[in-house]
């Protein structure tokens, strides 16, 4: 491969250094380029556009690849554990034993919050959206550890910062939703694992026993490992260019948070089951909506469909899918909506407006079918993504503080006003 490309601009001749990655991509290298030429990129979006080198995530969206640390997520979301995932993606390899031993006890050490947290639960209007309040939550929690707030702070302050992030996420998500049935709050057990943890606090209650379904917990083991992590999406872009500016972790979160709640991204998968509910209650076909679609009537879109990097199968699709399937039939549940999502998805991929564009299902397509068999509701359902996401941003911050990254500060094309002289207002 050659090491760099030549550009011609005003009949002059320019190089730039071509950086390839572990996996053979190829980039430009334009950081000297507005020195050398006077010339800025313009890429609206990022389509085009490597903001970080990296060595967390790799996908290949032609081939519908995906690697966390070099594991391919089928055999992670078939043999690990998520805390063990987790683990994998803040601190760059699996852990040992007695690492995994020492993990598990810090989110159990950790895992209880400031019981002032529950004030500002109770302030929250009844019926609010989780995320929205999820998003309070996570800044907040940075008033509890003043001393903590400076990312340069030592490895062992970085650490506690993290494993009390990881281990308290749990305990939030699930106020969020007793909350919003308006039932005590649980705390965590001690003797329980992160995720039994999480759905004893969500569905348990203080007046019996709750009993743990292994299928529940492999199913979210299996959904929590998906969402762990997706390269420079988003939200983790945005987690990394508020973190650039030395923001504490907790609010650099909290806005990883407010941009997955958008129906773009992690918000679909809301969306998607909306979708199904209304092609439902509406007694309309599939075919009539995805006509809809096509027909771009009131930008009505697929929800749940098409990827900015995937264009082919969004491999965690697949695996839901399946996922889906297994999990609905072992808790003996017949979903009307999984038959809609099924035919529309039968539809899409035959249609040439779909395939023309590359557009397959996504993450979110059947992760909501799965999460409502287990009994959430709708709106928790972005927060489940956030709580399987969590690792993922943590470890995209921590490699962009330790690379001393620059701040992040993109350029712009101005197309506004040339310079103009102010007018009196009694003139205008
Ligand atoms: N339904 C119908 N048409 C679509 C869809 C869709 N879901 N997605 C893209 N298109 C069309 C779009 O209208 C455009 O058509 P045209 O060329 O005629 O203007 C073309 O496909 C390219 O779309 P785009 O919006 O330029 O593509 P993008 O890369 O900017 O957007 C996307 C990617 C995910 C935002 C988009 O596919 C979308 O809105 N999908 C639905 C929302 C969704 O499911 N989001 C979850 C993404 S995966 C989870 C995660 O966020 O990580």
């Amino acid at each position: 491969m050659s090491e760099s490309a030549k550009l011609i601009y005003n009949n002059q001749t320019f190089e730039l250094p071509i950086i390839i990655g572990t996996e053979n991509e190829p980039a430009i290298d334009i950081r000297k380029l507005r020195d050398t030429t006077g010339l800025v990129t313009f890429d609206d979006g990022y389509k085009n556009t490597g903001a970080t080198e990296s060595q967390i995530t790799f996908i290949d969206g032609e081939k519908g690849i995906l690697h966390y640390r070099g594991y391919a997520i089928d055999e992670l979301a078939e043999k690990a554990e998520f805390l063990e995932v987790a683990y994998l993606l803040i601190y760059g390899h699996l852990p040992n034993q007695a690492e995994y031993a020492d993990w598990k006890n810090k989110m159990i050490r950790q895992s209880l919050v400031h019981e002032d947290v529950k004030k500002v639960f109770d302030a929250y209007p009844t019926g609010a959206h989780p995320m929205g309040q999820l998003m309070t939550m996570m800044s907040m929690m940075s008033s509890f550890y003043p001393n903590n707030q400076d990312p340069h702070n030592t490895e062992e302050d970085k650490n506690l910062t993290i494993a009390r992030m990881m281990a308290k996420m749990p305990n939030l998500c699930a106020m969020m939703y007793k909350k919003r049935i308006g039932h005590p709050v649980m705390y965590p057990n001690n003797n329980l694992g992160y995720i039994e943890n999480y759905l004893r606090m969500t569905f348990g209650n203080p007046c019996e026993d709750y009993q743990i379904d292994p299928v529940v917990v492999s199913a979210m083991n299996k959904l929590l490992i998906l969402h762990a992590d997706h390269e420079q999406n988003c939200s983790t872009s945005t987690v990394r260019m508020v973190g650039s500016a030395h923001t504490n972790l907790w609010a650099t979160i909290a806005s990883g948070i407010s941009a997955l709640w958008g129906p773009l991204h992690g918000g679909a998968n809301q969306e998607v089951l909306e979708m199904l509910q209304d092609i439902k209650n509406s007694g309309n076909s599939p075919k009539e909506y995805v006509e809809k679609v096509k027909n771009k009537v009131a930008g009505v879109r697929l929800m749940g469909f098409g990827h900015r990097v995937y264009k082919n199968f969004d491999p965690r699709a697949k695996i839901i899918k399946k996922a889906c399937d297994d999990i609905l039939s072992k808790l003996g549940v017949n979903d009307p909506l999984l038959e809609i999502a099924k035919e529309l998805e039968q539809i899409a991929l035959s249609d040439s407006y779909f395939v023309e564009r590359k557009l397959y299902p996504n993450v979110d397509f059947y992760s909501g079918i799965i999460y409502r068999a287990l009994g959430y509701p709708n709106e928790m359902f972005t927060v489940l993504f956030a709580l399987g996401r969590l690792p993922g941003w943590i470890a995209q911050w921590k490699e962009m503080i330790e690379s001393k990254a620059p701040i992040s500060r993109p350029r712009q094309i101005y197309t506004g006003a040339t310079p103009r002289a102010y007018v009196e207002i009694s003139k205008r």
